[in-house]
């Protein structure tokens, strides 16, 4: 058969016929227009009334008497949106649709799941229109009858025509009246006006198919869909497409605008890069190899759901802060360098708040952001005033303590970052020549000083007592250039942790370095240690800032956007181009990818951007999102991404079959790991029996070819700058589909929850969490006065380091926002994909998984009052809950929602 154009219906019956009994809609037409494919049954024609809304037309239809047919009911759901919030942020187009309504119908079209077993050929479509017929403030119905005669067999697809002149929202078609029970259909797709494109759009029903499995009658239609989303890969994309396609971190700089707003493209040999969602906008004119930032920043349309959200969704309150609450707070506070005159001035912001006269003519921020601006009744002023973060209520000291310091390496909001210490002594492997000595200056008589006595580092080591913190390699190659900018400074660093024998770790030494210096200086490196004298104790509390803010900065930048947000972009790209929707993985992985591609498109825009929120705000400045590429090249691998392996590559766990989850951590009281492989199991558990009822023949992965493209573009487009690397797991057998499944629904919930919904608890008080060290330590190449200055009041030093009071307080805005679940959250094992829901084995499945979720409460639960647990449970300690899976709406430090969607 010559292949039709695509998506366009199989040759329509050129026969219609009537219903048995005409309906009357309630807007008063007659509303049905049933056309029955029987090519090969003879016909006689006769004339029938057919009623378009208001409109009657008349056409010849063809009955065909002896042949059975069932009444069947099509019912379509339509959301109406919430507005045109977004319309402005340019990354969606709100409209209100309801108005537009009246009179104006959907086109359905039933499609035979089967070809015509005479002909071999695609049976005839049966078409209808539906109309509206109730609404509700939630949604909209149109309803449509059809006649499907026994030879039609069962139905497969439905096309559908929206005749509106705008496009709307379908959430689900359903098909009542055959045998078997109605048919369901999940679309939650925006459906374009046949006005701005002829090209008609195909549901599948909800059931799910591997590609050699698909029934004949809807073979062309599963690859003719893929073909459409996957593109034709030119020209700038309109904001009603649907297209996935890849390119190059190549729109953070603005260059236009001005030539220090230029910024190098990650992606690429220089700046090995995930890829993000192409969205081919012109280039600037400055520079040919940067995207112009002008314009609506693309994602596929059914990536935006901000207008079908309700109006907290969290997208809308990152833009409410970004876009109007941070111009208010630069007019508010004028001085951009201006420190925090004293401690007491910080805890200000939770009492008094900021005033911010701007706000007066923005009073939606005030119902978007209800946690952060009030209004302050006797005065004609608006008040950013902060909440007291969860830390701060139970214990105001909480920050100031070494042993909370160490206890947050394991339990707070960057768990993924301390490592075991494994070769004595520490050595550099950056370039002497160019960096200096390689040799650590922490040297084995400073270390066993600190421990007391208690083993030698030998024995420390061997029995895996010594752990550490590692912003050396990482950081020290940019020292230099950083220093260059204003306002901030930077070092390598390496701090030393000791397991004590309760289990808790006592923070031992910092090192700081300088490489040598372009005017000549060389190398500068020194230790600091918590001692009892004054003097050193003031130097450890600013080391210990310098060292807050690089794990800051590491965990915004590597832990929180480059390994959970950035990586998984291109899984989502993948997806949607190589696995058709009725592929089981695609249905599997679907929730997990919800609202990120939309989230990540407002990142670039806001907060990753050139002058964006993360640059004015941390250490590395205009260099950070190079940093997260020199990790992504230098650390990242796919098989490190799994939990258990992500622990076993730092140390932190060997595999041990007689130990729980099959690994003995190397710290047995650490949160995160014991909370986080619990849920890791459990989505393992899940995805195992979902992926072994889909392919009982072990063979059918390496012969999925859905399957296969899917992983091959991701390793090769997707992550392709990683293509050569090690760490890609084969595609072979169902055990390697679990793990590269598992991983990826680990990414987007366990590990974005364990590093995202935390950080206002953690961060809100800044200086637990400094994000930026401003100056350099007061006994590096000090002068005079530098020194006279610390000396006379070392509290000021410290103050003058942290963040300045614009920074501080942007920053918090911003961790407040990001830390909030929205009353809408999904949380994941709560509710199933319809889909899931239809297949008894998967239920059945997914009812398990949510009952593990469930008992994975309680279990944390008695964990966080558990006294022998010291690392999550004592005296003004906040208990680790951020893996607990469910929540309340608001700052709530836990809940572990299906998708990266904040
Ligand atoms: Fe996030």
């Amino acid at each position: 058969m010559s292949k039709t154009p695509l998506h366009q219906s199989p040759p329509a019956s050129p026969t219609l016929v009537p219903l048995s009994k005409p309906s009357s809609q309630a807007n008063g037409g007659i509303a049905i227009l049933p056309v029955q494919s029987a090519p090969s049954i003879q016909k006689s024609p006769r004339k029938v009334r057919v009623g378009l809304a208001s409109n009657t037309i008349e056409v010849v239809a063809s009955p065909s008497p002896i042949e059975k047919s069932l009444s069947v009911k099509a019912v379509v759901t339509v959301k109406p949106t919430t507005g045109g919030f977004f319309s402005e942020l340019g990354i969606s187009g709100g409209f209100d649709m309801i108005t537009d309504l009246i009179g104006k119908t959907l086109l359905l079209e039933l499609v035979s799941a089967e070809l015509d077993p005479k002909t071999g050929q695609e049976k005839g479509t049966i078409k209808g229109y539906a109309h509206k017929n109730g609404q509700n403030e939630e949604e909209v119905t149109y309803e449509c009858k059809f006649e499907v005669g026994e030879e039609f067999g069962e139905v497969g697809a439905v096309f559908v025509e929206n005749e509106h002149h705008k496009e709307m929202y379908l959430k689900d078609i359903v098909l009542d009246g055959f045998a078997g029970g109605p048919i369901n259909i999940s679309c939650n797709s925006w459906v374009h006006s046949k006005y701005d494109n002829p090209q008609k759009r195909v549901f599948f029903t909800n059931k799910c198919y591997l590609p050699t499995e698909t029934p004949s009658g809807l073979r062309r239609l599963r690859e003719e869909e893929l073909v459409i989303l996957r593109g034709d890969g030119q020209g700038e994309r309109k904001s009603y497409e649907r297209i996935y396609d890849y390119d190059v971190y190549n729109d953070l700089g603005n260059p236009d605008s001005d030539v220090d707003k230029k910024r190098p493209v990650l992606g690429g040999k220089e700046f090995p890069y995930p890829r993000r969602c192409r969205t081919g906008r012109p280039r600037t004119n400055t520079d040919p190899l940067s995207e112009s930032r002008s314009g609506s920043i693309y994602v596929p349309r059914d990536e935006q759901f901000s207008t079908i959200k309700g109006l907290t969704f969290s997208a809308k309150t990152v833009y409410s802060v970004v876009h109007a609450l941070v111009p208010s707070l630069e007019t508010a506070i004028v001085d951009s360098n201006l420190g925090f005159p004293h401690f007491t001035a910080i805890d200000e912001l939770f009492n008094e708040g900021v005033n911010l006269p701007q706000l007066q003519k923005q009073g939606f921020l005030k119902d978007l952001l209800p946690r952060l601006v009030k209004t302050v009744t006797d005065a004609s002023e608006d008040v950013l005033r902060f909440e007291t973060p969860e830390t701060m209520i139970r214990d105001r000291f909480f920050w100031f303590s070494d042993e909370e310091f160490a206890r947050q390496t394991l339990a707070g909001i960057n768990p993924y970052a301390i490592q075991l210490v494994t070769e004595w002594p520490l050595m550099s492997e950056l370039d002497p020549k160019v960096y200096g000595p390689p040799e650590s200056a922490i040297t084995t008589e400073i270390i066993e000083r600190e421990i007391k006595g208690f083993m030698t580092v030998d024995e420390a080591v061997k029995q895996k007592k010594l752990f550490m913190l590692d912003y050396h390699d990482l950081f020290l190659p940019y020292v230099n250039k950083v220093r260059q900018l204003k306002g901030t400074t930077l070092y390598g660093s390496r701090t030393l942790l000791f397991l004590t024998p309760d289990e808790t770790l006592k923070p031992l030494a910092i090192e700081l370095t300088r490489p040598p210096t372009d005017d000549g200086k060389p190398q500068w490196k020194q230790v600091f240690t918590p001692t009892c004298h004054a003097t050193s104790m003031w130097l450890w509390r600013l080391a210990k800032a310098h060292v807050l803010a690089h794990d800051s900065g590491y965990h915004q930048l590597v832990s929180h956007w480059l390994r959970t947000h950035c990586a998984t972009e291109p899984y989502i790209i993948a997806t949607n181009r190589q696995l058709s929707e009725m592929h089981p993985i695609y249905k599997l992985l679907q929730p997990h990818f919800r609202y990120t591609m939309e989230i990540n498109a407002l990142a670039r825009g806001y907060l990753i951007n050139g002058d964006g929120i993360i640059e004015t705000t941390f250490s590395p400045g205009k260099y950070s999102m190079e940093l997260s590429a020199v990790a992504y090249d230098k650390q990242w691998q796919f098989d490190l991404q799994g939990l258990p392996n992500d622990l076993i590559s730092r140390g932190l766990a060997v595999e041990d079959p007689t130990a729980p989850h099959g690994h003995k951590l190397a710290i047995e009281d650490y949160p995160f790991a014991n909370d986080g492989l619990l849920l890791w199991d459990t989505i393992k558990e899940w995805v195992t029996k979902y992926v072994n009822h889909y392919y009982p023949d072990p063979s059918c992965i390496a012969s999925d070819k859905e399957l296969q493209s899917w992983w091959t573009e991701i390793r090769t487009v997707g992550h392709g700058d990683k293509k050569d690397s090690p760490g890609w797991p084969d595609l072979k057998t169902p055990s390697d589909l679990i793990h590269i499944v598992t991983t990826m629904v680990w990414v987007a919930s366990g590990h974005h929850a364990a590093v995202n919904f935390g950080q206002y608890t953690y961060a809100g008080y800044f200086p637990n969490r400094p994000t930026i060290a401003r100056t350099k330590m007061p006994v590096e190449d000090p002068t005079e006065e530098e020194l006279k200055m610390f000396w006379d009041k070392p509290e000021g030093a410290l103050l003058t380091c942290f963040p300045s009071q614009i920074q501080a307080t942007k920053v918090m805005a911003v961790l407040d926002v990001l830390s909030n679940h929205s009353p809408d959250e999904e949380y994941m094992g709560q509710d199933p994909e319809p889909a899931w829901k239809e297949e008894p084995v998967i239920n059945a499945a997914f009812e398990r998984f949510h009952g593990r979720l469930k008992e994975l409460e309680g279990i944390i639960d008695a964990r966080n009052t558990d006294q022998s647990f010291k690392n999550r449970s004592g005296a003004g300690i906040v208990p680790y809950e951020l893996l607990k899976p469910f929540s309340e709406p608001g700052v709530t430090g836990k809940g572990v929602p299906y998708s990266i969607s904040i």
